[in-house]
């Protein structure tokens, strides 16, 4: 270990964290100086507001966004996020998604509308806000020169821990997640996936009572994802926290998530409870068949197959097809009888997923380009996009 990083560094400057005032977990962090501890002291100890689940953690209403050059980012944004929810945003790329987080945590002033996070505002009342979050930004990890340890360290004094309390909690998260490997690693040596580690274990210190998460699973293996989805249903349900998520694995965040929100284009298009979402699609299951390696199926074949349901081809060996649960029989048959049963690798029925009603919503307009093949193929009424 180099020298210099032996010895307790004084806050909030470390010779080796290279924060800038930009940078936004260190503003978030930086911000809790030297304000009174806003956390409860040791890790596991259920939240005192565990008597705050009624009313909003984040109100926003008509949040709108338009940068510099014009971008409109978010349009009329309104989300009400409840407290003690994992609360869903999902949406296609440069849907706003991190630009909503950003006016959250008052990183960035809306343009119109607003926003308040437990009834403050996080533009007029910055330190307020940002005491009160946790927040895993979607980019790297702001102190990254140092080692993940320290970095985890000083991110718990910052966000005013005591020096035993940060210690404690950081070992606690090491333990759980089984991040040994990283300890003496500069944060920039890990691997993508235990960066975002790191920076999952950092916005966790000191139980606060607003995650804000930007893709936590990016770049993580199952395992490791399944962990951090376990901890969050764990902070939110044992500890009363409130967790905003921005996910696009839509998959695995309908298990966790309470209610959603699909944005597109700056707005929202859907709203909900994952279960009330996929009311939108009536009572449907997909079917799905995957093709031998070598089987390949002609243009007469799709068509047919798309007369059938919403037909998707999420990849070249893969169809899924959308079905009325009365159609469900016949389109087994039909897909069993056009494809042939020695051409048909694996096949399945499922129920409709949070991603079903994603595709349905967003995903058409974002996965034209990938379908167009395809769907050059088929007549116009029959709607083709890739999963
Ligand atoms: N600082 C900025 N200046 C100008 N335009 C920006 C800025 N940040 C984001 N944008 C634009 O605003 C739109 C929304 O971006 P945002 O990052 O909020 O999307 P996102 O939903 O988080 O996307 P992703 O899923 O790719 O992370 C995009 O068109 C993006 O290019
Ligand atoms: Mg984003």
């Amino acid at each position: 270990m180099p020298r210099g990083l032996r010895r307790r560094a004084k806050l909030p400057t470390h010779p080796r964290c290279r924060y800038t005032k930009s940078s936004s977990l260190t503003a978030i962090c930086l911000s809790g100086l030297p304000s009174p501890l806003p956390f409860p002291r040791s890790f596991g100890r259920p939240m005192s507001s565990l008597t705050d689940r009624d009313g909003l953690a984040i109100e926003a209403t008509d949040l709108t966004k338009v940068y510099k050059d014009g971008v409109k980012a978010n349009d009329q944004l309104n989300i009400n996020v409840r407290r003690g929810q994992v609360y869903g945003l999902l949406g296609p790329n440069g849907a706003g998604k991190s630009t909503f987080v950003q006016q959250v945590l008052g990183l960035i002033e809306p343009t119109a509308g607003s926003v308040e996070v437990f009834g403050a505002n996080p533009v007029h009342d910055p330190d307020t806000v940002k005491r009160m979050i946790g927040y895993l930004p979607q980019t790297t990890f702001a102190m990254r020169d140092l080692y993940a340890e320290e970095a985890i360290y000083f991110t718990g004094r910052l966000k005013g821990l005591s020096h035993r309390e940060a210690i404690e909690q950081r070992e606690h998260l090491f333990s759980v997640f089984d991040l040994e490997e990283i300890r003496g690693k500069a944060v920039f040596q890990a691997s993508g996936g235990m960066q975002r580690m790191a920076g999952f274990v950092a916005a966790l210190l000191g139980h606060p009572r607003l995650l804000v998460l930007d893709e936590p699973t990016n770049d993580l293996d199952p395992l490791r994802r399944r962990a951090v989805w376990d901890m969050i249903r764990r902070v939110v349900n044992e500890d009363g926290a409130t967790c905003l998520l921005v996910t696009h694995n839509v998959l695995e965040a309908e298990r966790v998530v309470d209610r959603v929100a699909l944005i597109n284009d700056g707005r929202v298009v859907a709203e909900g409870t994952p279960g009330k979402l996929k009311e939108r699609l009536g009572e449907s299951l997909r079917v799905e068949a995957w093709l031998r390696e070598d089987g390949e199926l002609a243009a007469e074949q799709l068509t047919d197959l798309s007369a059938l349901g919403i037909l998707r081809q999420p990849r070249p060996h893969q169809l899924s097809i959308l079905v009325p649960l009365d159609g469900v029989g016949t389109t087994v048959d039909r897909v069993l009888a056009t494809i042939g049963l020695e051409q048909i690798d694996d096949f399945r029925v499922a129920t409709a997923s949070l991603e079903d009603v994603y595709v349905e919503l967003v995903g058409r307009s974002i996965a034209d380009d990938d379908a167009e093949v395809a769907a050059a193929a088929l007549p116009d009424e029959a709607p083709v996009a890739a999963g």
